[in-house]
């Protein structure tokens, strides 16, 4: 088959969607290999997983740096030294310099436990809650420099249940977020999917 994406995962914390991504790149016809673990917590659990499972692992805290744009500056070099052609967000809860975001628009996912562009920023899921919504999901989606607003490649729902709460609702949203995300990135390694930057 042809060479493998390599894509670099950034994560600040628990990393199911990052160990959901390196599972799947295990299997031989998945179009694209896990490179390296980037976090902005030293102490990211997601760090050991990947690691363990012999995955580059780096990890900066940007309370170091001066500035966004001389932390991004150096997340930038780690992934150059991971030669990465992607990168997906999972989890990661730091906003980008609009240098950094530019660099990668079109190469570039995340994933947001909402049916954007509905709920976006932090706590999704109580927002839908909040809103009454009767259902939510979540949304795999491109990373422009506008915070949760790059157009969507795939969304699985799920219901809203009577008596559910932020926790309940975002257990039975991650189910979904651990087949959808590996789903995504297989369409990006594959040139199925491209960012249509007229829109
Ligand atoms: C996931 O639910 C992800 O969608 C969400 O954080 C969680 C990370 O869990 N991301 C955002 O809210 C981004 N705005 P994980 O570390 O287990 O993948």
């Amino acid at each position: 088959m042809t060479t493998k994406k390599r894509v670099a995962i950034l994560i600040s914390g628990r990393g199911s969607n990052m160990a959901a991504l390196i599972e799947a790149a295990k299997a031989s016809d998945y179009p694209a290999e896990i490179v390296g673990v980037f976090s902005n917590k030293d102490a990211a659990p997601g760090l050991d997983f990947a690691r363990a499972r012999g995955i580059a692992v780096a990890s900066l805290s940007h309370k170091n740096f001066a500035s966004r744009e001389l932390f991004d500056a150096e997340v930038e070099r780690i992934l150059q030294t991971w030669n990465a052609d992607f990168v997906c967000l999972a989890g990661y809860m730091r906003i980008f310099s609009n240098a950094f975001a530019e660099r990668w628009t079109g190469r570039m996912l995340n994933i947001h436990p909402s049916l954007l562009p509905r709920h976006k920023g932090l706590h999704p899921q109580q927002q839908a809650l909040d809103a009454g919504d009767s259902e939510s999901g979540c949304t795999v989606h491109w990373v422009t420099p506008e915070l949760d607003a790059g157009p969507t490649i795939l969304q699985r729902r799920v219901p809203i249940l009577p008596g559910d709460t932020a926790d309940t609702l975002a257990e039975r949203i991650l189910v979904e977020e651990h087949i959808a995300y590996p789903q995504a990135l297989a369409m990006l390694a594959r040139g199925e999917v491209a960012l249509d930057r007229s829109i």
